[in-house]
């Protein structure tokens, strides 16, 4: 059983498979991968992209999904009384107890989490595959939806550089490994004390290593543009990091894609972002605007790529 946390945990043979089975699934609507099996749905966060395009993937795919609230699934944390006099635990039961329960019902859990440590929780109890719908520090199915717009775009043999400006947490952290993976350039460019932590620098060199890719990092917006096939961004603040609003404007605003940045790119470079956007802000209108913006073909890909992750997750032995 797989499952499905990360992107640097798998292969590059099981990730182009998923993609391979994607394409497949969507270009023969009939097939049904799914039917029978129910998916447990139950974020912590604000979710459209992920939620609504995996929903309807499973749908078209034949399968059931049950939408539980974070405070019956992770933590089960129970209201009691304003007025009591006492403290009472306000846990309603463990992790533990609810995903073994669950695993006996279910065929997979869909979870968004603050703490991706929920995830690995949750995956080392369960009977049935754990699908990361994003955490703070991973967004694997975002990765697979953008490998797969990046292979309609290219195709699958050009060696690609890719520039990444601005954060660098989950969206960032997923397409890195992925491009890695499939043996292209990352250029990535952000303020240098929200770079990343050295452990994590040297995982991107040895899957750059091993997969003869090349891992660039820098602070200059310009040099991670420079030449690239595509250049992507995200928020500036991510979700949870509220409190930290007006210091990261000021730290990232040098890291906008404008339409001065993009000139840097090659000629035919699109644009490129996970969504919701924050125009004005990390990307200028007349760049998300522009028909060299690939941003509506990435969020239609995660549909696309849902019937892929959620069919091999669920239905085979391959890993
Ligand atoms: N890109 C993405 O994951 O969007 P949502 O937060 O709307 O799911
Ligand atoms: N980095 C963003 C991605 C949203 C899809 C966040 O975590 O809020």
């Amino acid at each position: 059983m797989n499952h499905f946390l990360s992107i640097g945990e798998h292969n590059k043979s099981f990730l182009q498979h998923i993609l391979t089975q994607s394409k497949y699934l969507h270009s023969n609507p009939s097939i049904q991968t799914l039917q029978g099996k129910n998916i447990l749905f139950s974020f912590e966060k604000p979710s459209l992209r992920t939620l609504v395009a995996s929903e309807v993937a499973i749908n078209k795919l034949g399968g059931n999904v049950i939408h539980i609230s974070p405070e019956a699934f992770l933590g089960g944390k129970v209201m009691h009384p304003a007025d009591l006099e006492f403290e009472v635990p306000d846990e309603r039961e463990s992790l533990k107890d609810t995903v073994k329960n669950v695993s006996q019902w279910c065929d997979a859990i869909f979870a968004r989490v603050y703490q991706h440590q929920t995830l690995t929780t949750l995956a080392s109890y369960s009977g049935i595959p754990v699908v990361n719908g994003l955490s703070e520090i991973h967004h694997p199915m975002q990765a697979v939806a953008d490998m797969y717009t990046l292979q309609e775009k290219f195709g699958t043999d050009q060696e690609l550089k890719i520039a990444f400006l601005g954060d660098s947490n989950n969206v960032s952290f997923s397409l890195i490994e992925i491009c890695l993976i499939f043996g292209h350039t990352v250029q990535f460019a952000g303020p240098a004390d929200y770079h990343w932590a050295d452990g994590t620098l040297s995982h991107f060199i040895e899957i750059a290593q091993q997969y003869s890719g090349d891992f660039i990092h820098t602070t200059d917006p310009v040099v991670a543009a420079s030449g690239a096939d595509a250049v992507y961004t995200d928020a500036f603040v991510s979700m949870g990091e509220e409190h930290v609003y007006q210091e990261k404007m000021n730290r990232f605003k040098a890291y906008q894609v404008n339409k001065e940045l993009l000139s840097k790119a090659a000629p035919h470079a699109g644009f490129m972002h996970c969504l919701p956007a924050h125009r004005g802000v990390e990307v200028t209108d007349e760049v998300i605007d522009h028909p060299n913006s690939w941003v509506y073909d990435q969020a239609r890909n995660r549909m696309v790529t849902a019937l892929g992750i959620f069919t091999t997750l669920l239905t085979e032995n391959y890993s």
